[in-house]
């Protein structure tokens, strides 16, 4: 059997959601609630996938489009049958079509997997994914016969008093052979209580036309969970950040206190890190082996490198050597690239520059657009002075340099090989290779200044 399309319908509204944002692109765990059902489809084999798009359907498409989607698109939200008529030109006949809501972020691929075993194993012409639930409210109930077969889908809006005390819940997650689908879906009519056409109204058709259908209960009924409001949004993110702390822990990095941690879907660390609480990572941070992160830190599209510390610090979309310190509180901005074995301290903030391998910056300065050599020390209280109001300007610091304490490179400026600026100096001109640098006034003492006004008549100072 060939590898199942997946349609994964994404027209709604989803009005609880009380947002300017569609629904299906909130993150969950980092990610767009759309991508984790998209990253299960594909684990289940999927190639194609398409999306039913309709509200907010620009944003969806670009967010999406990158990911290799295709795009049917539902002008009017008439209903789950009417979005899936819309893929009809984009799948042919005899297919094997998995239909998916963008809503349920908690789906898991193995789910999928199952799923279509049980379709193929059968000879199902449909295969329904079910699930019991404590509280059904809100989701179509499963009526099945006396002998336990599968009669019909009914919307909670349907529903009599006594299908509303069924347990046995629709997941709205479905495998259809593709040419009685279609025929199906033109069979559909509105006439419910809320006048759409409903997808679950082919299954009836199906079983009238001695046609299969295979309904799989699924135990974990968490994983069919559809978000429809910020409540649910926050327990779904609970749910994946759960699995994400647990598939690390397995694979090797110690979490001290899981539920303050944590690290979106994306992220990878090595094997013997170890994360302190309250560390977050997100997107794509990468971190290596062997390095202790947090307490308190702060990853965004970061990558540090195997065996470096980072300590209540902020590293945003830069990159960390091997054996590097970072921190506590320092700022790495986009473009920061630490070699191996650097020092960044306290109070430092670095943007757009390479500090060389065993240089040290260890606190209280900004380094901007900077190329700064290996073996260089950064005194405290040292700015590169990159900005005049109109344009970024270049500082280079070649190494062993040293830069004393309180020096303003004005940029474009150069120190070079082995030489020292002295403490205090705003350097606006080259300091050759190991020369020494110094820019301030000589100090001058006025003796007595200070004495009290009685003893200062008697004093003479010029
Ligand atoms: C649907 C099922 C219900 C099931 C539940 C599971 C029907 C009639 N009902 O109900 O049996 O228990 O899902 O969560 O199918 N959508 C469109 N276009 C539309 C309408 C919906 O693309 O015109 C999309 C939505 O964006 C959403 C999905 O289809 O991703 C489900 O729609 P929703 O309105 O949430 O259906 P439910 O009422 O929850
Ligand atoms: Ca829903």
């Amino acid at each position: 059997m060939t590898a199942p399309v997946a349609v994964i319908l994404a027209a709604g509204k989803g009005v609880r959601m009380k947002s300017e944002m569609p629904k299906v692109l909130h993150p969950v765990a980092g990610l767009p609630m759309v991508m984790h059902v998209v990253r299960a489809a594909r684990s289940a084999g999927a190639q194609r996938l398409i999306a039913v798009v309709g509200h907010g359907r620009q944003q969806i498409e670009q967010r999406l489009q990158a990911e290799g989607l295709e795009f049917a698109v539902q002008e009017q939200q008439l209903g789950t049958g009417h979005a899936l008529m819309q893929v009809r030109g984009l799948v042919g006949e005899g297919e094997t079509v998995l239909v998916l809501c963008g809503d349920t972020p908690l789906l898991r691929g193995e789910t999928l997997r199952r799923l279509l075993e049980v379709h193929r194993q059968s000879g199902a012409d449909a295969s329904v994914l079910t699930s019991c639930l404590e509280d059904p409210r809100g989701y179509g109930r499963v009526v099945r016969n006396a002998g336990g077969d599968l009669v019909r889908i009914v919307e909670e809006k349907d529903a009599c008093a006594e299908e509303r005390a069924i347990r046995e819940v629709n997941a709205g997650i479905y495998c259809f052979s593709s040419t009685p689908l279609f025929q199906a879906l033109d069979g559909l009519s509105p006439d419910n209580a809320q006048g759409e056409y409903y997808l679950t109204d082919v299954l009836p058709w199906f079983l009238g036309h001695g046609l299969r259908v295979a309904t799989v209960l699924h135990p974990d009924a968490e994983e069919i969970l559809g978000i429809n409001d910020r409540v649910q949004l926050a327990q779904a993110e609970q749910v994946l950040r759960q699995r994400k702390n647990r598939e690390l822990m397995l694979g090797g990095v110690t979490i001290i206190d899981p539920s303050s941690t944590l690290v979106d879907w994306g992220v990878s660390v090595g094997e013997d890190t170890v994360l302190y609480p309250f560390t977050i990572l997100e997107g794509s941070s990468r971190v290596g082996r062997r390095c202790r992160i947090g307490p308190g830190a702060h990853l965004i599209d970061a990558r540090v490198a195997d065996g470096t510390v980072v300590d209540k610090s902020t590293l945003w979309d830069c990159q960390v050597g091997e054996a590097c310190q970072v921190g506590p509180y320092a700022y790495l901005r986009p473009g920061a690239c630490l070699e191996r074995g650097v020092k960044v301290g306290d109070f430092v903030e670095i943007k757009k520059s390479v500090i060389g391998q065993g240089s040290k910056v260890p606190h209280l300065a900004y380094v901007g657009d900077a190329e700064v050599g290996s073996y260089v020390n950064i005194g405290a209280g040292t700015i590169t002075c990159n900005y005049d109001g109109r344009a970024k300007y270049k500082t280079v610091i070649e190494d062993h340099a040293f830069i004393g304490s309180n020096t303003n490179l004005v940029a474009p400026v150069k120190v070079g090989y082995g030489a020292i600026t002295g403490a205090g100096s705003t350097i606006t001109k080259e300091v050759p290779p190991y020369a020494l640098g110094v820019e301030r006034a000589r100090q001058r003492n006025i003796s007595g200044w200070g004495k009290p006004e009685a003893e200062s008549s008697t004093s003479d100072d010029s």
